[in-house]
């Protein structure tokens, strides 16, 4: 069982296929290849800093015939700039692109700002998850902080799980946001 099955589990049954889909870190474009499946009629956004990122989601996507993605070479902290809609589904998976230079990695500032501009965005009925992984300083001060912050969100408004190794506190771990109906 990987963190990434995982992740995607919590989607399963709940997104429609002409919804909209946000990958926050697209790295390799697994993510971004898996949204896209899940939304076949919809429209799928995904964002990184680094233009080898870009290079090799095109490629994956291209490989797998898929066309409902726009890749975007910004920071997700400007998702206001590109995603007006309302998002179901949204992915982040925190930390560096594997293969890649290690030192380029997600940044706690950006990432709350992002985070906290999803769950806005977020539609009704809409899941987003973040992938976290604590093994290193920055990671450990982003899970912190975001464990922080979303603690303090209302409960009526959103749904959100934890998923987390209890014998290995330095695993990375997933947090699971569904957006509630109101009343
Ligand atoms: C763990 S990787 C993502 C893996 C990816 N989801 C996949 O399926 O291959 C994290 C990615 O976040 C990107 N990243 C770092 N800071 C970012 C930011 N401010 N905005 C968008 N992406 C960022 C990194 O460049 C890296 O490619």
């Amino acid at each position: 069982m990987t963190l990434s099955d995982i992740a995607k589990y919590f989607f399963k049954g709940k997104i429609a296929p002409d919804g909209v889909a946000v990958d926050f870190t697209m790295g390799n474009g697994y993510d971004t290849l898996f949204l896209c499946s899940l939304v076949p009629e919809g429209k799928v956004y995904a964002f990184d800093i680094q233009k080898d990122a870009i290079a090799s989601t095109e490629k994956r996507l291209a490989e797998n015939g898929v066309t409902n993605a726009t890749l975007i070479h910004d920071s997700h902290a400007e998702v206001k700039k590109y995603v007006t809609s309302p998002i179901n589904a949204a992915m982040f998976n925190l930390g560096y692109l594997p293969g890649g230079d290690k030192s380029v990695h997600t940044m706690t500032d950006s990432t709350l700002k992002a985070v906290s501009d999803a769950l806005d965005l977020l539609a009704i009925g809409g899941v987003m998850t973040v992938s976290v992984y604590p093994g290193h300083d920055e990671g450990t001060r982003e899970g912190n902080a975001l464990t922080d912050m979303l603690s303090r969100v209302d409960r009526h408004d959103f749904s959100i799980l934890q998923c987390k190794m209890l014998n290995s506190p330095t695993s990375p771990f997933i947090i699971a946001i569904e957006r509630n109906k109101k009343g």
